[in-house]
């Protein structure tokens, strides 16, 4: 299957780092021109100027994805720029390890503002070029813990579940504007987000290798692997696959403890 995705627009929010990083270059990879989003302005102009040596367009639109006019501010931008958009990955997040007593009014506000809100704003704001594309794709980036969990984690299991259910109702709303929706829910993968967290361990090296033994395929995920569904889910392709909610785990969740 040699997926072409010239001639098209791709934005990806929170593109400097990590899966949104892999998943921008893949799409130019595939060809495709991508507005990279990311509240960084050094990770986010370094990952469209990779894209830019690639030969394809890329713009760096710096937004806080939670924040309304600074959304606004980046669908300007890109209607200026390339007046349609085919592919728009909402991929910004982040994760907190607290327990309910110690998550704060702020931080459960904050994480639903980024995790949550943001793909509202982003989604919205994008509409009108989403429709002008004809057959657009909307691929939202959820977790496992949407569905399987642990202690600890209650404001980001509720906002993932929360990304999971929107992407069911959106993709009802959106196919009549031949736009399909779906989630992607990745297990462990290896980013500046999941180094944060191997970092606060006693043994980051004994941690890391306990994680790649839970998994069936011996290791955890990297943002190419999450990149190459991404560029499938935006490909023709896919073209009758919309409300899925693709898990991409190595088989983390079919395991039970035994
Ligand atoms: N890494 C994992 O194991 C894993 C697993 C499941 C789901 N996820 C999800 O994947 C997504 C990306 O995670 P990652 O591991 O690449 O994280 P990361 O922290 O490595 O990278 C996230 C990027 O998003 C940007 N960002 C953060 N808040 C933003 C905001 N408000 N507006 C715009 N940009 C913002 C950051 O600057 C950074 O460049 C998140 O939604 C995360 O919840 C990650």
């Amino acid at each position: 299957m040699d997926i072409q995705l010239s001639k098209h627009v791709a934005l990806v929010t929170g593109a400097g780092e990590g899966i949104g990083r892999g998943c921008a270059l893949a799409l130019a990879e595939a060809g495709a021109d991508v507005v990279v989003n990311d509240v960084n302005p050094v990770t986010g102009q370094a990952t469209a100027a990779e894209i830019q040596k690639m030969g394809r367009r890329s713009l760096f639109a710096q937004a806080d994805v939670s924040d309304a006019r600074a959304v606004q501010a980046m669908v300007e931008a890109v209607q200026r720029e390339f007046g349609v958009l085919h592919v728009l990955l909402n991929n910004a997040g982040f994760n907190l390890f607290k327990n309910l007593e110690q998550t704060s009014l702020e931080e459960w506000d904050r994480i639903m503002s980024v995790d949550l809100r943001g793909i509202y704003l982003v989604t919205r704001g994008m509409l009108p070029l989403l429709k002008i594309a004809r057959g657009a794709s909307v691929v939202n980036i959820a977790s496992v813990h949407a569905q399987a969990t642990i202690a600890d984690i209650t404001a980001y299991a509720a906002a993932k579940g929360g990304v999971v259910s929107m992407g069911r109702s959106l993709a009802q709303e959106l196919g009549k504007h031949g736009i399909r929706v779906n989630t992607i829910s990745p297990g462990f993968v290896r980013t500046p987000l999941l180094d944060r967290w191997l970092n606060s361990e006693p043994d980051p090296q004994a941690s890391l290798a306990r994680v790649n033994g839970f998994h069936p395929l011996g290791r955890i995920g990297t943002p190419q692997d999450i990149g190459n569904l991404v560029v499938f889910l935006a490909s023709d392709y896919s073209s009758f696959i919309s409300g899925a909610n693709i898990t991409i785990d190595g088989g983390l969740t079919a395991r039970l403890m035994h």
